[in-house]
């Protein structure tokens, strides 16, 4: 009986414990909650390994991940498990670091954040039927299902693609999360059509540098917004019309636009209405939500009620002037990642990588994209 009560599993692993899928074990039923606790995650980690991940402890603008141990994700027959060799980061890890999207992803710490992956398949589930031991692959992971700053990630693969085979690792990973934003956003939603006319807020950002070249290839005319260091940037990514946010309005400049890509705040989004021709889509990735997205998200009735509440005004406006108001969440999608990957191939899409941060300096790879200073992506190798 004497090793049920042994205490060599690190508190690393105790502190974990939610990641945990404990069956109740009846026979040892006497014994207090947390030395059985111990004794579990300690016959668990035997018969799985542990691996090096950064853990959100508390909600907290000022928290920092901490590097400790938790067991590798265990793997469901439609997953595969990916070993992580590089990591984005996205202002979404920081926010909900920060506790800012607890209404609608709960994320009950402790966990794993992260949700942009490149790496190599270690194993797979046994319904998998698209990859095979070894590929090379990138993903925008599930919600609920995060966890990409960590050494294994296992991922559901209608939420995977192959890796582009013309960018490193460190670029493949800098892709999913905003190829898929800009893709559900000009694609999907606006249906952006050749020789239309698409103002996309803050070129030089990751979703910018990104969504201007898929615009670009869709054939419209593309105007951006930037800071005067960042102009050159974007106008080699094929801006046609570049308005230097710190010397000029966009509001004076841009007139009878097709489409809005906003980003920004809520002050933007009122002028961007102002650009658009009667008849024109303003799709907003920063906010406010709308209820479509309420209902996607099958948000409680309380939570409903406060999105229309908060898009109100800019439905209203948006109305008055004839024009679409529609709120982004992107979400997934390794079939959408597979109609990317031919672009990047191609050349017509290429990654804007700024940094690459080493998996220890994860908190600092976080710190630089909360900075909003970001030209393109920000990433970690973590291997
Ligand atoms: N709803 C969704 O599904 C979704 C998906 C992706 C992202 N987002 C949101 O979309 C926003 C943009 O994301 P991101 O990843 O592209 O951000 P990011 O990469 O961190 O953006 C940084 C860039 O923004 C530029 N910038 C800052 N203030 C600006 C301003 N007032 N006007 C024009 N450019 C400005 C900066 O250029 P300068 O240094 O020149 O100012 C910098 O290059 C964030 O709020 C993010 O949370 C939402």
């Amino acid at each position: 009986m004497c090793c049920y009560f042994e205490e060599s599993v690190s508190d690393d692993v105790v502190s974990a414990f939610p990641f945990f899928n404990f069956k109740y074990d009846e026979h040892h039923a006497n014994i207090p909650y947390d030395q059985r606790l111990r004794v579990q995650i300690r016959v668990y980690c035997k018969a799985k390994r542990v691996m090096k991940a950064f853990i959100v402890d508390r909600y907290g603008k000022n928290e920092t991940l901490r590097l400790g141990d938790v067991p590798e994700p265990s793997l469901r027959d439609d997953e595969v498990l990916v070993r992580v060799h590089a990591a984005a980061v996205n202002l979404i890890d920081a926010k909900i670091r920060n506790g800012e999207f607890k209404l609608f992803l709960p994320y009950r710490p402790p966990f794993v954040l992260g949700h942009d992956v490149a790496g190599v398949v270690v194993r797979v589930g046994a319904r998998v039927r698209k990859f095979e031991v070894g590929d090379e692959v990138y993903s925008r992971v599930d919600d609920f299902h995060i966890g990409t700053f960590a050494e294994f990630i296992a991922i559901n693969e209608d939420s995977v693609a192959i890796k582009p085979h013309n960018l490193t690792m460190q670029e493949a990973a800098s892709i999913p999360l905003v190829g898929l934003t800009a893709w559900q956003a000009l694609v999907e939603k606006a249906q952006l059509k050749r020789g239309q006319k698409v103002f996309i807020q803050a070129g030089s950002g990751g979703v910018g540098t990104f969504a201007i070249q898929l615009a670009k290839h869709l054939g419209a005319t593309v105007s951006t917004t930037t800071s005067t260091g960042n102009v050159a940037l974007v106008k080699s990514l094929g801006a046609d019309v570049v308005v230097d946010y710190k010397t000029q309005d966009f509001e004076d400049v841009l007139r009878d636009y097709d489409v809005v890509l906003n980003s920004q705040d809520g002050k933007t989004l009122e002028k961007s209405l102002n650009v658009l021709m009667r008849g024109g889509k303003l799709i907003s990735i920063s906010g406010p939500p709308d209820h479509e997205f309420a209902e996607a998200i099958k948000a409680s009735w309380v939570l409903k009620q406060a999105t229309r509440v908060l898009s109100f005004g800019t439905r209203r406006k948006a109305k008055r002037l004839g024009v679409d108001y529609s709120f982004l969440f992107m979400k997934a999608s390794g079939s959408q990642l597979q109609q990317i990957t031919p672009l990047i191939e191609s050349g017509v899409i290429r990654p804007v990588v700024d940094k690459v941060f080493p998996f220890a300096s994860t908190n600092e790879a976080l710190a630089y994209v909360e900075s909003g200073r970001a030209k393109g992506k920000v990433v970690i190798t973590v291997r």
